[in-house]
């Protein structure tokens, strides 16, 4: 698909569909709404006065041969309030008509900005609203058929003088999008195609491509460095585990700017190991390596923006299996920090796992640490399939985390982790153990046992296991994978 900026008068723009979006208001005919009243001969005041076209958010009305305009029809979007209007909505505005369009055969559309919304951060926005929405979940199809796509977005309702800024958004949004479908494509993989094995090599793939350095530790290296969380989860499978270390060194970092770590969950299946899950839904637990496929998606895009800070990303990976060498819940394990771990429960591997991952990140230097995890299912009953799940050892880090998750669109909650919840993971047996022993507040439980690890660093972890897979197709968005925290950690990267 290709994206341009068009600044030629929309009126003359021969496409086979001008959108444009208008607000839920006493007179949604206002701006740039009325000039295209005016040149479609009072058509929009018309649908207004009849009640047709209201301006709530995501209402579609489709006009074919609209008079007045060259392009074959004109696609109006409701976008809401003017008050809550923002980037997310334009972003959600631009995915939705893309996928209405897509949905009717129709190639390419020009998407016309409103008066004021003619900016990088606005190109930004539809670009990467567009290229999210263009993204299917059908690889594994094979009657392609009926299969439709758009070839051509054209940007409009720039002037000349503003399309050095619209090009810039357009080409940053487009890189962003493309680094998130990446993530997405490896998160809908089923586990039989994406083995830690097939992961650790897609992922040097990407970084050799991209100019990253990258090292991949297979399970003999794993063993040397006494990566003992991360093995305990692994021996369970005949697949070996992998470590995954990405690293983008700028030769402009300042002395002394900070290291970022991101670590990222990658279990490329999850049984639950001898602590069993029910059958029902055990085949989406193919998604459990998003968090893995999240940090490797944001070194992609990095590789290309470019930023003036170091960032080491680690991904521990493996399967969790019920083997015959699996571990057992009660069995104690020594971490790579030295610490035991009381195992209550085999299904509670991500955080072993991270564990490693974090520990290991310190040791190659991080000084800021970020880990991803689809790692409790009690987050979802938290937060359902709308916020990521934000826990922080450092308010002033997690601020900057909360503003950058603000500014991608990506909807993001603070969660508690005071030292009252230490508790809760306190061993019995060994140091810490893996679940808590009382009811109650397991996502918290799970990101105190993380926290262990981290130490003194300022640690960030997101739990994204109820955002990072979409149940249900939005209008913006295909079912499956949703590559969730991708934009925010970009965005908090570029920030430094
Ligand atoms: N990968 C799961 C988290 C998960 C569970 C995501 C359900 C989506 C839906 C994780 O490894 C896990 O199994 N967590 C357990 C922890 C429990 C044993 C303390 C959970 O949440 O049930
Ligand atoms: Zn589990
Ligand atoms: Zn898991």
């Amino acid at each position: 698909m290709q994206i341009t900026l068009e600044t030629k008068p929309f009126a003359t723009l021969e496409t086979d569909a001008l959108v444009s979006y208008l607000f839920e208001e006493s007179d949604p005919v206002q701006g740039r709404i009325a000039e295209l009243d005016q040149a479609a001969a009072g058509l929009l005041r018309k649908l207004v006065k009849s009640g047709e076209v209201t301006g709530k958010t995501l209402e579609f009305t489709l006009v074919h041969a609209p008079a007045g305009l060259k392009a074959a029809r004109l696609l109006l979007v409701g976008a809401g309030k003017r008050e809550q209007w923002n980037g997310a909505t334009l972003r959600k505005i631009a995915g939705a008509a893309l996928r209405y369009l897509k949905s009717r055969s129709v190639k390419n559309f020009a998407f016309l900005v409103r008066e004021g919304d003619a900016t990088e951060d606005a190109a930004q926005a539809i670009a990467e609203g567009a290229f999210v929405a263009a993204f299917e979940t059908d690889k594994y199809k094979t009657d392609k058929k009926n299969d439709k796509s758009v070839d051509l977005v054209a940007v409009a309702g720039y002037s000349e003088a503003e399309r050095a800024a619209g090009e810039k958004g357009l080409s940053k949004g487009r890189i962003i999008a493309e680094a998130q479908n990446f993530t997405r494509e490896l998160v809908n993989e089923p586990s039989n195609k994406l083995t830690p094995t097939i992961l650790a090599q897609k992922a040097e793939a990407m970084a050799k491509d991209a100019g990253l350095s990258v090292e991949i530790l297979d399970e003999k290296k794993i063993a040397d460095l006494k990566m003992g969380a991360l093995l305990s989860v692994a021996q369970g499978s005949v697949e070996p585990p992998r470590m995954i270390v990405i690293t983008y060194n700028p030769p402009n970092a300042k002395p002394g700017s900070p290291v970022i770590g991101l670590v990222g969950k990658a279990v490329t299946f999850d049984t639950g190991g001898i602590s069993i899950k029910p059958a029902d839904g055990m085949e989406k637990m193919k998604y459990d390596m998003a968090g893995g496929a999240t940090m490797i998606g944001v070194m992609r895009a990095l590789a290309t923006l470019k930023p003036s800070v170091k960032v080491i990303c680690v991904v521990p990976s493996t399967e969790n299996m019920p083997g015959g060498r699996a571990q057992k819940p009660g069995d104690i394990q020594t971490a790579m920090s030295g610490k035991t771990i009381e195992v209550l429960n085999t299904d509670a591997e991500g955080r072993l796992i991270l564990a490693d991952g974090v520990h290991y990140a310190k040791q190659l230097g991080a000084t800021h640490l970020i880990d991803a995890a689809t790692l409790t299912g009690a987050i979802v009953v938290a937060l359902a399939g709308i916020n990521v799940g934000v826990f922080g050892s450092d308010q002033a880090f997690t601020d900057k985390l909360l503003a950058s998750s603000k500014a991608a669109g990506e909807k993001m909650w603070q969660m508690p982790i005071d030292d009252d919840y230490r508790e809760f993971i306190k061993g019995s047996f060994a140091d810490i153990q893996n679940i808590s022993s009382g009811k109650g507040g397991g996502a918290i439980t799970g990101a105190m046992f993380i926290k262990e690890f981290a130490g003194d660093s300022p640690w960030i972890h997101l739990d994204i296991a109820g955002t990072a897979w979409n149940d249900d197709a939005k209008p913006w968005l295909a079912k499956g994978p949703t590559g969730v925290a991708l934009r925010t950690l970009v965005h908090l990267v570029m920030s430094y």
